[in-house]
């Protein structure tokens, strides 16, 4: 039987635990106590709430709650939507003590986690993630934030989840490009911080990919360590935090530059990724076998490693340069010196970067 991984973001009186395995959306027991107020409102989409929305509604008994099933897509997480929530909070009366619970992927948990900060300057809210990509990544951390038409999560605001309740079990209705995609960003844990993971992925591949059950369970709970000590110590991103967008940099240029919707994000990491490793060993900083060994790893889990054809490195230059972590109109990327040792990198040479862009 899978075991149940639970372990704690050490931020606190804001501290918070995750649990992550099968079942755990209907072990009640476990994750009420999370919810301190009378009323509730779940949170989810039209694709996630026939699917799972009952499991959770048996756990509110006794309690004032509503749902609220939003249009599923990334179109979706704006602040139209986000007043839809509000308005229904207000509908509920909802107080205080109120709580939201999000139950979905990133696009639902970074929605609804923002209009949890903002309801009355701030109500407490639950993270139930459905996609690999949530459980790895946006549940935990507290980032939480929506779309403008300027540009994306534009607006947002840093609040923690009171609980992270990760059921494996929903994974098995995920399409497969959607689970890839969450995989590229558990090699990216691998990649950037812990080369013993990085080697006990590749000794797992087979099995990950085929989602089994109990390596799923404790990949994801790796994820989930390495990120809840990275957010312990550096909570708002002054420095070390940045290190968990290994790939990023490239891989928005190239969501942007294809049209989104064409490359998923974790398709896009998984590409950036092997663009970082390749402009770190052009710039000597580390040895080209490290990158070959990532881009092995990424092809056996499905993805994708080198750009679509044809893209004009220009304009992917264009995109890079509009990165929030630039300063003074220099790029400043996520590198490494080799498997598990990620560095941020300030000044990078166009020149360099552009060689990468046009390999
Ligand atoms: P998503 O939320 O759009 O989910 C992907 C698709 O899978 C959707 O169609 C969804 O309805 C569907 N789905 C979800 N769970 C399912 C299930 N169990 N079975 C069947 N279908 C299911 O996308 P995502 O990849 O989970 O998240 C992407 C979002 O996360 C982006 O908006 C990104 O900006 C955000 N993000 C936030 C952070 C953070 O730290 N806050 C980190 C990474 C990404
Ligand atoms: N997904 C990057 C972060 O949470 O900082």
């Amino acid at each position: 039987m899978t075991a149940i991984h639970t372990l704690d973001v050490g931020l606190g009186p804001r501290s918070y635990s995750i649990h992550i395995g099968p079942g755990l959306l209907g072990d009640t027991a476990r994750w009420r106590p999370a919810i301190s107020g009378r009323q509730v409102l779940v949170v989810s989409n039209t694709t996630v709430a026939p699917l799972y929305l009952e499991r959770v509604a048996a756990g509110l008994e006794g309690l004032s709650w509503e749902r609220l099933a939003l249009p599923d897509g990334e179109q979706y997480k704006n602040m139209e939507h986000v007043a839809r929530v509000f308005d229904t909070l207000a509908e509920l009366a909802a107080s205080r003590d109120a709580c939201i619970v999000a139950l979905g992927g990133g696009v639902i948990g970074d929605l609804a986690g923002f209009a949890s900060a903002c309801w009355m300057r701030g109500i407490d809210f639950v993270q139930m993630p459905t996609t690999l990509l949530a459980m790895v990544d946006s549940s935990v951390g507290g980032k939480t934030g929506v779309n403008l038409p300027a540009g994306k999560n534009l607006v947002g605001a840093f609040h923690q989840p009171r609980m992270v309740v990760a059921d494996t079990d929903t994974l098995a209705t995920l399409p497969v490009r959607e689970y890839r995609a969450g995989l590229a960003e558990v090699v990216k844990y691998g990649a950037l911080g812990d080369a013993d993971f990085l080697a006990w992925l590749e000794d797992h591949a087979e099995a990950l990919d085929g989602r089994a059950d109990d390596v799923v369970a404790e990949a994801i709970a790796r994820c989930c360590a390495h990120k809840a000590a990275i957010v312990a110590r550096d909570e708002t991103e002054r420095g070390e935090r940045a290190l968990l967008n290994l790939g990023h940099t490239f891989g928005h240029a190239l969501e942007s530059t294809c049209g989104y919707g064409t490359l998923l994000h974790g398709e896009a990491v998984a590409i950036g990724m092997c663009q970082a490793a390749k402009l770190s060993t052009r710039l000597d900083m580390a040895k080209a076998g490290d990158g070959e060994r990532l881009a092995l790893l990424l092809k056996r889990l499905g993805l994708p490693v080198t750009p679509p054809a044809g893209l004009d490195p220009d304009e992917l230059l264009r995109h890079m340069r509009l990165d929030k972590k630039n300063l003074g109109g220099r790029l400043r990327l996520i590198l490494w010196r080799g498997i598990g040792r990620a560095e941020m990198i300030s000044g990078v040479d166009e020149a360099d970067v552009r060689a990468v862009l046009a390999d």
